[in-house]
């Protein structure tokens, strides 16, 4: 067990809290030694009796590390460790302390850190509570509300637990390699994603493994490193092939502790990954969207994009759905027919999750994520605008009133773009010291997802400026229903690319 007892004397409570844990603790193993094993991660024999997992043959050079921190990982990993983590051949699992769950050890990839900043670096204040907490006996998961030590706008709402994770991912891909050296794949994902194990790799069989390879869902960081530049977003996972790995761990040995003082410089870890990538070894992002999906299946974004798709890893998922999606999983290769279990694709997910969702004409106080740039069209412009300034947009709709003045106009505009499935009305005011601005932004999506609830918002920005976000949203539910009527069963052959 994992609790460090004090030497003194136990003061009566805690010695008998300490044998009830002993009992749970013998309970449990003497249950899972001899009961059926609730638990196979290992005895992949088992495992690949599951309709979700792919046979071992196929993914004994696929190593999975998940990532995660203390505060969460007796929250999220169970419920992982039950489902998706089941087919996994060889698995990893890192945080940010030396940890055991059943099984299977939790490597702190920080313990290698720099020592001068695991001793005196404010982001490592939670680093060092964690240990003192698992010395003590006392709850970890009670740290997960300590604030981050950040003013920084850019971290604003962040917890301390956030702050911690962007040191771990080099030392992550570095232990990675070291612990399982000489596979062909990498994977690397974190509590909340879903994974499809069929499709992930069905998909990786269209690469090399001797090719230096990075994939995933690419995000832009225009701002810090220019056009061009892109990461792989890690909550979606990313991937990297046995001749990344090497040049990285092997031909670059030490890459991560000699980047260990720039990283508090570095907004966050997904980004230091591509940029360590892209500086030690000139390796590019190669695009895994819209397969590798940032959403989990309330939040797609519905539309011919991604319609027939293949999904890989979806993200943000609650620990009851991941149980959902996983049960979806079963059902549908146990119901298929054919020998070889059929692709997943997004059309699917919407079939067996999103069916039931009825899509409303208006919420107040909603985001549907029609500002998501990919998806965003174009407003259409005023008649008068249009009279003013004729342009190469002739013949476009017109509108009367400007979509952005408010949510009716918003919604008027998208009524005649034919194209427009949603909006979004932003409402925004600016207060700075002596004055205040407002204004609205009328956004118009192509797809359509259900999206969030998102209350009104305030905060203060970098120039010090306080800010209020109002978001009101729309669907065109008669353009949506007819869509989909025409779209359910209409798939073809999968498209990868
Ligand atoms: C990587 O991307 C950059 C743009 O950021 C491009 O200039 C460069 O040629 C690419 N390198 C490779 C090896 O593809
Ligand atoms: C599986 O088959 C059952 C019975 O035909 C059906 O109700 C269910 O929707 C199917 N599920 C999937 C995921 O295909
Ligand atoms: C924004 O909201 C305020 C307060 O409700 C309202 O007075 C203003 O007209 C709105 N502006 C836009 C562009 O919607
Ligand atoms: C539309 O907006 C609401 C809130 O803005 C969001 O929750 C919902 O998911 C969005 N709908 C779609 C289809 O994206
Ligand atoms: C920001 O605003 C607060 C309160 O309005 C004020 O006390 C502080 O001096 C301001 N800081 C800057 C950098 O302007």
């Amino acid at each position: 067990m994992l609790l460090t007892f004090p030497r003194a004397p136990l003061p009566a409570g805690l010695a008998a809290v300490s044998a009830v844990f002993l009992l749970i603790y013998l309970y449990l193993h003497s249950s899972l030694g001899s009961g059926p094993h609730l638990l196979s991660i290992k005895a992949s024999t088992q495992a690949s009796q599951l309709s979700q997992c792919p046979p071992s043959s196929a993914i004994s050079d696929i190593v999975l590390s998940i990532k995660t921190g203390a505060t969460e990982a007796f929250d999220k990993l169970p419920t992982q460790l039950l489902t998706i983590l089941q087919c996994a051949d060889t698995l990893l699992l890192f945080s940010d302390l030396e940890q055991n769950i059943h099984s299977l050890h939790i490597h702190d990839v920080l313990s290698r850190y720099d020592p001068e900043f695991l001793e005196h670096h404010a982001d490592f204040e939670l680093y060092r509570k964690q240990k003192e907490y698992q010395a003590e006996g006392r709850d970890i998961q009670t740290l997960s509300t300590m604030k981050d030590s950040n003013s920084d706008w850019r971290t604003a709402g962040h917890n301390a637990a956030w702050a911690l994770d962007k040191y771990k991912f080099l030392h992550m891909i570095e232990r990675a390699w070291e612990l399982q050296p000489d596979k062909e794949w990498y994977v690397f994902a974190e509590t909340d994603t879903y994974i499809v194990w069929h499709n992930l790799v069905k998909w990786l069989e269209r690469f090399d493994p001797s090719e230096p390879l990075y994939l995933g869902r690419g995000e832009p960081m225009k701002k810090e490193e220019g056009d061009g530049f892109f990461f792989a977003h890690g909550g979606s996972g990313f991937v990297l092939s046995r001749a990344a790995m090497y040049d990285f761990c092997v031909t670059k040995k030490g890459l991560a502790s000699r980047w260990d003082a720039r990283i508090p410089d570095l907004w966050f870890g997904d980004y230091v990954v591509a940029k360590a990538l892209k500086e030690e070894l000139d390796l590019n992002l190669t695009s895994a969207a819209p397969m590798f999906s940032g959403h989990k299946p309330i939040n797609l974004p519905i539309g011919a994009g991604i319609w027939c798709r293949p999904v890989i890893t979806q993200h943000h998922l609650r620990s009851e759905e991941v149980q959902t999606l996983w049960m979806l999983e079963d059902d549908f290769y146990t119901n298929s027919s054919s020998n070889t279990p059929p692709y997943l694709r997004f059309s699917h997910l919407f079939r067996d999750v999103l069916s039931g969702v009825k899509f409303p004409e208006l919420r107040s106080e909603w985001d549907n994520m029609s500002q998501d740039n990919t998806y965003t069209i174009k407003a259409p412009r005023t008649k008068v605008q249009a009279k003013e300034k004729p342009d190469e947009r002739v013949g476009e709709p017109t509108v009367e009133k400007d979509p952005n003045s408010s949510p009716d106009a918003c919604n008027a505009a998208c009524e005649v773009v034919g194209t427009c499935f949603q909006w979004a009305h932003l409402n925004f005011t600016t207060v700075e010291e002596k004055k205040q601005h407002s204004g609205g932004i009328c956004y118009l999506s192509s797809v359509f997802r259900f999206g969030n609830h998102r209350p009104e918002e305030s905060w203060v920005d970098e120039k010090n400026a306080t800010n209020i976000h109002m978001w009101v949203s729309g669907w065109k539910t008669a353009a949506i229903e007819d869509w989909l009527a025409n779209a359910l069963d209409s798939c073809g052959k999968v498209d990868w690319t």
